[in-house]
C-alpha cells in the first residue's frame, strides 16, 4: 500500500504523519522543522516556551516567573519562525496548545502571529477556539477520547460557523497526559484499536472530518492498519525522541533508549490526568517513597493545578520537573513517554525515520519484542495513596 498524502483545509503534505507536539521543549523548532521538511506535519508544543530562552524572560532560581514568563509569547513566536524556516517550504508547521494552560487564549493568537497553520488543542475541550483564532486561515484539530467529545465539540463550534479541519483521536498508549481515567486506560473498548471505528462514524456524520489516531503507532505497519480503519493519518510522537533533532537534551534521549517495557507506567499528575512516563527515575521513585517536600509554584503553569495546590498533593511541580527532564536534570526530571519508549534503540536523523516509516527504506529497526507485562501499576496506587 502506498501511503496517501494528508490534506487538513488548504495544507496538503505528502506523507499522513503529525509529529505530536510533546511538552515541555521536546517537540520545539529543531524537531518540528526537520519534520516539516521531511514532507509532514511537524508540531511545536507551546508550554512552559520561556525555557527555549532563559535569558529572554524574567526567572526566579532559573524558573520562569508566573505565565506570562512560563509561556513566554515572543519565545512561541521565534520557535515557530525558526521551525518554518528550518523546513525549508516543505511539509508544515503547528502549534500544539494545551486547553489546561494559562493563558490558553494568548498562546492560540501568538501561535496564530507567529504562522502557524494549524492548531492541534486537548487536555481539555477547546470550545473557544474558533473564537479566538477568528478570521486566520488556520486549521483547527481538536484531540479528543471519544465519539461523544467529538459531538460535543462538533456541535459547539457549528454555532460559530466552523468545524473541525481534522479530529485526532488519542488512545491510552500514548506518552504524558492521557484523555481517559487510569482504569479506562487498562480497559480493552478505550484501546486505540477499538475507538477509531466509532470516532470514525462519528467524524463522517459531521461531514467526513479527516481523522487523525494517536497512541501507540510506531511502524509502517500500524499506519497502513489504521488507515485501513479509516483514518486519514497518524499522529507519532515517542518514535520523534529518537532522533538527533529531537529537542530534548541528550540526557532525556538516553532515559528513553536505557528504558524497560516495564519502566514505562502511568502516575498520578497535578495536571488531574494520568500521564505515562518513565516510573524509574529518582523524581517519581522520591514520590513513591513518601518524599513530598513543600513546592513553590513559580511559574502558574496550568489552571487545574491552581496555583501548586495539586502539584502538592500529588508530590511533585509538573511545570519543573517536565522543564528540568528537557534540560538533562536527571535526579528532578520527569521523563514522558508512550508505551513504545522501550523500542526506541538508537538516536537517527528524522529524514531516515519517516523514510523507514513510509517505505522508501526497507531496513526498519527490528526489536525483540520484550515479554508483555500487566499494565496494572503499582506505582500509580501508590502515588494515589500518597496523595491522600
Ligand atoms: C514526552 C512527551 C510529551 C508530550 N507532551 C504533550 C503535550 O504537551 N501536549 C499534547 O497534546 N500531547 C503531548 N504528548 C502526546 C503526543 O503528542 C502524542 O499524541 C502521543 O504521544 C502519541 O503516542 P506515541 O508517543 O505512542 O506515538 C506528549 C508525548 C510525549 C512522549
Amino acid at each position: 500500500m502506498e501511503l496517501p498524502p494528508l490534506k487538513i483545509r488548504n495544507i496538503s503534505v505528502k506523507y499522513p504523519i503529525i509529529q505530536g507536539g510533546m511538552g515541555v521543549g521536546i517537540s520545539w523548532d529543531n524537531l518540528a522543522g526537520a519534520v516539516a521538511k521531511a514532507g509532514c506535519l511537524g508540531t511545536v508544543s507551546s508550554v512552559g516556551t520561556g525555557y527555549w530562552r532563559t535569558e529572554a524572560v524574567r526567572t526566579i532560581n532559573g524558573r520562569p516567573l508566573k505565565p506570562a514568563n512560563f509561556h513566554s509569547s515572543a519565545n512561541l513566536k521565534a520557535i515557530l519562525r525558526s521551525a518554518i524556516a528550518k523546513s525549508e517550504g516543505q511539509g508544515a508547521v503547528g502549534a500544539n496548545i494545551l486547553c489546561a494552560v494559562t493563558d490558553y487564549e494568548r498562546q492560540v493568537r501568538d501561535s496564530v502571529e507567529g504562522g502557524a497553520r494549524y492548531i492541534i488543542s486537548g487536555a481539555g475541550l477547546p470550545l473557544r477556539l474558533p473564537e479566538y483564532v477568528g478570521d486566520a486561515d488556520v486549521a483547527l484539530i481538536p484531540i479528543v477520547s471519544s465519539p461523544r467529545v467529538v459531538d460535543l465539540i462538533c456541535k459547539r463550534w457549528k454555532r460559530h460557523g466552523r468545524l473541525p479541519d481534522a479530529i485526532i483521536l488519542e488512545g491510552p498508549k500514548s506518552g504524558g497526559h492521557q484523555g481517559y481515567t487510569y482504569e479506562q486506560c487498562l480497559e480493552p473498548e478505550y484501546q486505540l484499536e477499538a475507538m477509531t471505528p466509532r470516532v470514525y462514524e462519528a467524524c463522517k456524520a459531521w461531514g467526513n472530518i479527516p481523522l487523525i489516531v494517536a497512541g501507540g503507532i510506531w511502524d509502517r505497519k500500524d499506519i497502513e492498519k489504521f488507515l485501513e480503519m479509516g483514518a486519514s493519518g497518524v499522529q507519532m510522537a515517542t518514535r520523534f525522541i529518537g532522533t538527533h533533532e529531537c529537542d530534548a537534551a541528550d540526557t532525556f534521549k538516553r532515559v528513553i533508549l536505557g528504558s524497560k517495557k516495564n519502566d514505562i507506567r502511568l502516575i498520578k499528575s497535578p495536571v488531574g490526568y494520568p500521564a505515562r512516563g518513565i516510573v524509574t527515575t529518582p523524581l517519581v521513585q522520591r514520590v513513591l517513597a513518601g518524599h513530598r517536600p513543600k513546592i513553590a509554584c513559580i511559574s502558574n503553569c496550568v489552571d487545574p493545578c491552581n496555583h501548586g495546590e495539586e502539584s502538592n498533593r500529588v508530590g511533585y511541580c509538573i511545570a519543573d520537573s517536565l522543564a528540568d527532564a528537557r534540560g538533562g536534570k536527571y535526579e528532578t526530571g520527569l521523563f514522558f513517554s508512550g508505551s513504545n519508549g522501550y523500542r526506541v534503540k538508537k538516536l537517527q536523523p528524522v529524514q531516515e525515520v519517516i523514510e523507514k516509516l513510509v517505505g522508501l527504506r526497507a531496513d526498519d529497526d527490528t526489536w525483540e519484542e520484550e515479554r508483555e507485562v500487566p499494565e496494572e501499576s503499582p506505582f500509580v496506587r501508590a502515588v494515589a495513596a500518597t496523595a491522600g
